[in-house]
């Protein structure tokens, strides 16, 4: 019997309705922000504010980037107010500037902590929500070409800071021996190599490797080619795993993949044909989110969490959900358990969480 709904509303605590209203328009401040710290990146506000180093008016910014003044000084209101632009209020003008840490979070393409990858993607991450409510109706959803070919471009930003700093410094030589097999020539694999820094990277560094990177992005594996000729590595190819699989004749000492298994719709297959490419002796590294077991853990635990579950909606479940039968992790569901039992099942015995810092990110060493 189904309970039929009554007249007696229940009451309202008026604090209560303030602060909840407050909380939910905090949400749509930050989207509202988020959208203004794309404009920043994109037209090189930020930019030009890192490179002056001092405090300069609206109008000077505007000037120097050939901007309408107006529009400029409504955008630098938006930064100063959601304080991520400093202000200082002087007798004759209001002038800004950019904090040291603000710097190189928004303004220094080259910094690890440069963080305008995710935001360069804004506008068509958002765009998916023309589409995704009949994703929630059918189940099926939208894979990384959905974004266009500015997607691949906000994945390349995000994901490349990180690794021109840390994957030769930190990453490959945390496995025992592994700088040494490459240096002397290894086959490898990354697999949801998307522009392919990575892939890029380990070819220059160890020129005896042959280093094969595997998307099924268009989009990216077209920018992996370009930088593949602008950067004149000879020793790595690009290849659609579709048309061009994993070769699955444990010819392989190392495959990688980082930050693509829980996007994918068929992870456990996948790791299936990890294993049967890779030599007795060989390595699979996995980088994945620094997921937790459960949701109570998670909300608890992790103060992204609720951006994390949003761009997975948006972006990670539902490349994970992009054909029928798509097993549909995304960005939350592969913690180290998770991938331990994936792992286990697709025939690898030994698992080994690295001992590596990363503010998202976990590293695992795993072997057959
Ligand atoms: C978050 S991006 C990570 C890209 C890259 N590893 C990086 O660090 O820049 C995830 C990538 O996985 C790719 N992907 C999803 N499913 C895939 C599959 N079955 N095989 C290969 N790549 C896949 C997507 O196209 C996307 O480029």
């Amino acid at each position: 019997m189904t309970t039929a709904p009554t007249d007696r509303a229940e009451p309202i605590d008026p604090d209560k309705l303030r602060m909840f209203t407050f909380l939910v328009f905090s949400k749509l401040e930050g989207a509202v922000t988020a959208g203004m710290i794309h404009l920043g990146d994109r037209l090189g506000l930020y930019a030009e504010l890192g490179a002056i180093g001092g405090f300069l008016t609206s109008d000077e910014l505007a000037a120097r980037l050939g901007l309408h003044p107006r529009w400029v000084q409504e955008w630098i209101h938006n930064q100063a107010a959601a304080r991520i632009v400093d202000v200082r209020h002087d007798a004759d003008a209001d002038r800004y500037t950019l904090g040291p840490e603000a710097k190189v979070v928004l303004a220094d393409e080259n910094h690890p902590a440069f963080a305008m990858g995710m935001f360069h993607r804004l506008p068509q991450t958002m765009n998916s929500l023309h589409v995704l409510p009949e994703s929630f109706r059918t189940g099926l959803g939208h894979d990384y070409d959905s974004h266009g070919p500015d997607g691949a471009v906000g994945i390349e930003r995000s994901f490349e800071p990180w690794s021109r700093h840390h994957l030769l410094a930190t990453v490959l030589p945390a496995i025992d021996g592994l700088p040494e097999r490459l240096a002397e020539g290894a086959r490898v694999a990354d697999i949801g190599c998307g522009a392919g820094g990575a892939a890029i990277r380990m070819a220059s560094a160890f020129p005896k490797s042959q280093v094969v990177g595997y998307d099924i992005s268009r989009f990216a594996l077209e920018r992996a080619a370009d930088r593949k000729s602008r950067d004149s590595v000879p020793n790595v190819e690009f290849r659609d795993p579709r048309r061009d699989p994993l070769p699955e004749d444990a010819s392989l000492d190392l495959v990688t993949a980082f930050d693509c298994i829980h996007d994918m719709t068929h992870p456990q297959e996948v790791m299936g044909s990890i294993r049967r490419s890779l030599k007795d002796d060989g390595t699979w590294l996995l980088v994945d989110i620094k997921a937790l077991d459960t949701f109570e853990e998670t909300i608890r635990k992790n103060p992204m969490a609720s951006l994390m579950y949003g761009i997975s909606v948006m972006s990670c479940m539902s490349s994970a959900m992009s054909v029928s039968g798509g097993a549909g992790l995304g960005t939350l569901g592969l913690p180290e358990s998770k991938a331990r039992r994936m792992a286990a099942e697709a025939g690898f015995t030994r698992f080994r969480r690295l001992e590596i810092e990363h503010s998202l990110n976990a590293f695992y060493e795993i072997r057959p």
